[in-house]
Order: structure tokens, then sequence, then C-alpha cells
């Protein structure tokens, strides 16, 4: 059987994580070790932080990956690591390390764009179909990406200023939250009335790209003219106000794409894509359509290495390997 087992590694920001991966759907074990807590004090990543704990975890965290998987490297076929976009410095200790175990036991290398691993995660769920439509929504980026064929990723639409998990945090630091802002928005969404109106920038006529600096800043001038006049905004009804803005032009737009793509599937990754009121958003708009929509479990959505070990899958099909030469990149077209 020509099925091979994958060793990923992703260190592109604030996660150290390994998984092993088999054909590209399936996984044998999956560990990541968040570094949110280190990072809590100062709100937000700090890249030297980041770097210092990934090196300080790398090895655990790869022999942790091994050992739940009851592998070990002599029975791998390939090492694949996220070679951009991210912060440098953290993305060359997995670099490094993936180039390590690479030459020590002889293995190809192979270097994945941290963006398709959010949307080959996909594959865990079902096989793909063509074309596709992806919906990567992280703290880092907003892009719609059109897949006509595998592995070739068209982007139609980005964000032209804040990601939307960036808008999340930066939100919910206003809102006084603890980082990361975006899982503590949606809880508190959940609970809120939607009786804010705030803006929602659509941009130009047929436009696929986003903008969320607007909206961030009609929430910061919200709380501060309540606060100046002594009211008191319900922190949940703010929550309830942003998200509905942010969902309605992520949903309103994704759909519009499928619609004019004439896609077959509509995959939403990233790690907003855990937002539960985007799930519900999007499972409401498509489940009269005739198209699949995919989006994976939660602990698949936020950055990990199996998605990396998906998208690794492909490279190993075309025999694109990397060389020793292997680079970070902290920006990195897709
Ligand atoms: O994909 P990811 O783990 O890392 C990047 O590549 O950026 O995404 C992290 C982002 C953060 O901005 C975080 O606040 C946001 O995803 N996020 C959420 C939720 N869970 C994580 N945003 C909204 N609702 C959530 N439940
Ligand atoms: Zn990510």
């Amino acid at each position: 059987e020509n099925i091979e087992t994958i060793l990923a590694i992703e260190t592109s920001c604030d996660e150290t994580a390994a998984a092993v991966v088999r054909g590209g759907n399936t996984i044998i074990s999956n560990v990541v070790a968040s570094q949110i807590e280190s990072h809590r004090r100062f709100g937000g990543v700090v890249p030297e932080v980041a770097s210092r704990q990934h090196t300080e975890n790398i090895t655990i965290v790869v022999d942790e990956a091994l050992e739940k998987g009851e592998v070990t490297l002599g029975q791998m076929d390939a090492v694949a690591v996220t070679k951009g976009p991210g912060l440098v410095g953290a993305l060359l200790v997995g670099v490094n390390a993936a180039k390590a175990i690479a030459f020590s036991h002889d293995l190809p290398l192979i270097g994945v764009h941290h963006i398709a691993g959010h949307i080959e995660a996909a594959r865990f769920q079902q096989e793909w179909k063509y074309p596709a439509l992806a919906l990567v929504v992280s703290g880092g980026h907003t892009e719609l990406v059109l897949l006509r064929e595998e592995g070739v990723y068209e982007v139609i639409g980005e964000t032209r200023d804040d990601a939307a998990g960036e808008a999340y945090d930066k939100v919910a630091r206003a809102l006084g939250l603890p980082y990361p802002g975006g899982p503590q928005i949606d809880r508190l969404a959940q609970k809120g009335q939607t009786n804010i109106d705030f803006p929602i920038a659509w941009l130009e006529e047929g436009s696929y790209d986003f903008s969320f600096s607007g909206l961030k800043s009609a929430v910061m001038n919200t709380l501060h003219n309540a606060n100046q006049r002594g009211e008191n905004l319900l922190p949940e009804d703010v929550a309830a106000s942003f998200q509905r803005s942010v969902v309605q032009v992520l949903v309103e737009k994704t759909k519009r794409a499928a619609v004019e793509y004439n896609v077959q599937q509509v995959v939403v990754v990233g790690g907003v894509a855990a937002n539960q009121g985007l799930r519900k958003a999007m499972e409401d708009q498509f489940k009269n359509e005739n198209m699949d929509l995919v989006i994976p479990p939660l602990s698949l959505c936020t950055d990990n290495a199996a998605m990396i070990g998906a998208a690794a899958h492909i490279l190993w099909k075309k025999k694109e390997f990397a060389t020793m030469a292997l680079n970070a990149y902290a920006d990195l077209d897709l």
C-alpha cells in the first residue's frame, strides 16, 4: 500500500504543535502545547516569548506526538513544517527542528503554507469536491480562497486592514476581557442582545474583500462615549452586536462567492471558525443550498499540526520536497 505517514510541525504563532497524519486524512496523533498563559499578562502574543517557549517545548511536543501515535521516526515517510507566514522567530524553531529530524533520519522535508494548512483541515471531515470555496478567518488572516483543483489556491478576497480574529481580540481588550478575546466575545455574545447598530463595511459592489477596522473603531467610540456620559452598556450587548456585524459580512460574501463560482463545497476554517455564532449562521445560510458546508471541529480550526500534515499530503503526492536550505517567511503568498 502506498499511504504515507507524515510527522508535521507547526510553530507559526503561539502554539507549539506536532502531529502524525496518514494519507492526508487520518490523524494518528495531534498534540498542541498552547502558550496562551505565557502571553496573557501582556494582552497578546509577544514574539520573543513565543520563540523561547517554542524552543523549550518543541522536542517534548514532537516526542509526545510520536508516543501518542505509537510510532517511531523510523516509520515516517516525511517531515512537514509550516514555513510561513507567521512570526519569523517562532517559525524558525519549527523549521530547524524539522530539518534536524529530516537530516538525521534521511526523510524528505516538506514546507507548508500556514493558510493551506488551515484550508486542508477540511480533509479530516470529507473528501474535497471541486470547485470549492474556503473562508479562512484567523487572528492574522481573513481570506476567501477559491480552489478549482487540488492544492491550487486563488485568493479572491481578503481583508484590507484587520483580520477578523484581530478585531475580536481588540474589541475584547477594550471590554477588559483577557487574551485571546475571540472565545470570550463568543461566550458573551450568546447572552446579549443585538441592540447596538454597528457598521458593516460592504466595500465596492462585487468586491470579496473585507474591512474590520471601521467596525473596531465604532465599538471603541461607542464604549468611550457611553463611558463619558456615564451610561452603562452591557458588555454582552456590545459583544452580540459586534459579532452580528462580523458574522453578517462573512456569511454574505461567502454565500455570494459560492454562488458566483458555482462551487460544490464551502469550507470555513481558522481560529474564528470556532465561533459559535459564525458556525450557526453558516449552517443556516447553506442548509438549503446544493453544496456541502464543511466546518472542522474546534480543535482543528485553531492552530494545530494535523492540518499541516493534511496540506503536506498534496505536496507529498507531487514530490514537492524542500531542501535543507528551507527558510521561514514572515510574509508568504498562498
Ligand atoms: O488560527 P488561529 O488559532 O491563529 C492564527 O493563525 O491567527 O486563530 C486565532 C484567532 C484569535 O484572534 C482568536 O481570538 C480567534 O482566532 N478565535 C475566535 C474564537 N476562538 C478563537 N474568534 C471568535 N470566536 C471564537 N470562538
Ligand atoms: Zn492559524
